[in-house]
């Protein structure tokens, strides 16, 4: 008998690919886990719960325990710095992070400011430079911030590139290749391992 299982789940963006990666695995996910409403859906033929977590929340759903194993971005867990296994690149929502800004400007000598959804990130990433910044956290729509005067650089996701483009913006330099992970907590890792290896496997079949 196989043991009960709860994955955290990324709703937006990501959720789509996860699911679809995790029906070329032969998951059976029932047709209303796309378009629910619902933030905790069970799967009784394969033992699993899913709960659906805003994507920088998985890592934390994870850490705790209340989720065995989760799908969570790099990015997430380059910010979060959770205690949890990575186990797997999934390879999907492949973006990275990266500093941008209004073309042919500098950043500011006497108070210079980086706005961020990443603040660990950002900070870690101009401290490494060398360059003392002031972080300021936003929690989206991080492009508006060199637009309006808030900071002369942004530490963003950039996927396709659009959001830079249709903001008038250029890319300073890359931080880091981002994909989504499966991740998992130590405990469930070591109490459920036969039951999460044999899903690693069946991923890592696929991928
Ligand atoms: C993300 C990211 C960028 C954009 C990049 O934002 O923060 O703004 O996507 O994608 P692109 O390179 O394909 O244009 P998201 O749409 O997740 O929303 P947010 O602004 O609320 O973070």
């Amino acid at each position: 008998m196989n043991s009960f299982l709860t994955i955290a789940m990324p709703k937006g963006r990501i959720f789509e690919e996860a699911a679809e990666l995790l029906r070329k695995a032969g998951f059976q996910l029932p047709p209303e886990f796309d378009d629910s409403r619902k933030l905790i859906l069970e799967v009784e033929e394969e033992n699993l719960r899913f709960i659906l977590a805003k994507p920088m929340d998985v890592v934390t759903y994870v850490e705790h325990g209340v989720a065995d194993i989760g799908i969570a971005g790099k990015d997430v867990m380059l910010e979060e710095e959770r205690d949890v296994y990575e186990l797997l690149d999934l390879k999907i929502s492949a973006c990275y992070l990266a500093v941008a800004g209004l073309p042919g400007t500098k950043i500011s000598d006497i108070s210079p400011k980086v706005a961020s959804k990443y603040p660990n990130v950002a900070s870690s990433y101009f401290r490494q430079q060398g360059e003392q910044v002031e972080i300021i956290k936003l929690n989206g729509s991080i492009e508006l911030a060199p637009l309006i005067g808030l900071a002369e650089r942004i530490v963003d996701i950039v996927s396709t590139g659009q959001t830079l483009k249709e903001n008038g913006l250029v890319e300073y330099a890359k931080i880091t290749d981002v994909t989504s992970r499966l991740v998992a907590n130590p405990v469930s890792y070591r109490i459920k391992e036969q039951r999460i290896t044999e899903i690693v496997d069946r991923l890592a079949e696929i991928i």
